[in-house]
């Protein structure tokens, strides 16, 4: 490592930003670089506006924001995401009865598939994909079933000063095509015609903290335009390689009832499917996100 990466201290080091205490929540850090559980917040009641300004501010902080023991009927997690901004409709998965904006999210023992098992960033593939997503897992396994989160903020600002120039303005295609088609027809979804593609900047700002985050990923990205294909492929893997790193990871170990909160401008996830046969459900709520600039 050392050899690779020189004697000069981490590749990567942390700024913690603001150090001002919270006053109506406690936070418990995963790790300084991502992830926090928050503690004192019922989200099945109406949040008031201070804790609502302090859990938008534990999410910029940390990304991606946990809280345990939570009773929520499908409304309260609607309304709970509708705190953020609209719901956005998945362009593919299944949905609950009446409910287009919560997703079911299951794996069981006769799944061909787990829900987010490769690194992604939700439905990139839309040309204004989501800007938050708010899972709710109801049961879990009696081990595994993990989610995995990447900052990709993190991911951006170890690169170096050269590779930053050379990515910036770079655009790359993102399509869910292969992602979607026939995926959930062991479920009954049928198939639509066409499913989204978009070009978005390889690096993104984000609106709210105004930093860059790297925002290409390996469940939707196809190539970089402009560039060889070949040139194209060796970037998008050594990028894609940089979410892979534990460097810039947290590890949430899931409870019954509990929910995860992640921004997806700049957090890539991915869940761990180790636990067949056993099952591991919930519901998804994902908010609507404004175009990548
Ligand atoms: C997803 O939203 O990609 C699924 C994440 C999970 O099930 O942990």
């Amino acid at each position: 490592m050392s050899v690779l990466r020189g004697n000069n201290g981490p590749r990567y080091r942390h700024d913690p930003g603001d150090q001002s205490p919270y006053e109506t929540i406690r936070i418990d850090k995963l790790t300084p670089i991502i992830g926090a559980e928050i503690h004192g917040v019922d989200l099945s009641a109406p949040i008031p506006n201070h804790q609502m300004t302090e859990i938008h501010r534990a999410l910029a902080d940390n990304l991606v924001i946990f809280f345990r023991d939570q009773h929520l009927t499908a409304e309260q997690h609607l309304a709970f995401g509708r705190n953020f901004g609209t719901l956005h409709i998945h362009p593919a998965a299944p949905h609950a009865p009446g409910h287009p904006e919560l997703m079911i999210i299951r794996a069981d023992k006769d799944s061909p598939r787990a829900n987010g098992e490769g690194w992604h960033s939700d439905v990139s593939c839309d040309t204004e994909p989501p800007m938050g997503s708010i899972l709710y897992i109801r049961q879990c396994p009696p081990h595994g079933g993990d989610t995995l989160f990447a900052n990709m903020y993190a991911a951006y600002e170890a690169l170096s000063d050269r590779m930053k120039a050379y990515l910036d303005g770079l655009i790359a295609e993102h399509d869910g095509e292969d992602a979607y088609r026939g995926t959930y027809k062991n479920l009954g979804v049928q198939d639509k015609p066409v499913y989204p593609r978009a070009e978005h900047p390889v690096i993104r700002t984000h609106p709210v903290t105004g930093r860059k985050a790297i925002y290409v990923n390996r469940g939707f990205t196809k190539r970089i335009l402009g560039i060889p294909r070949d040139e194209s492929a060796a970037i998008l893997s050594y990028l894609y390689s940089l979410a892979e790193d534990p460097l810039f990871q947290c590890r949430f170990r899931w409870t019954e009832n509990a929910v995860a909160f992640w921004d997806n401008r700049c957090v890539q996830h991915r869940a761990m499917w180790d636990y067949w046969p056993h099952t591991r459900s919930g519901f998804r709520v994902t908010i609507a996100g404004d175009k990548p600039w």
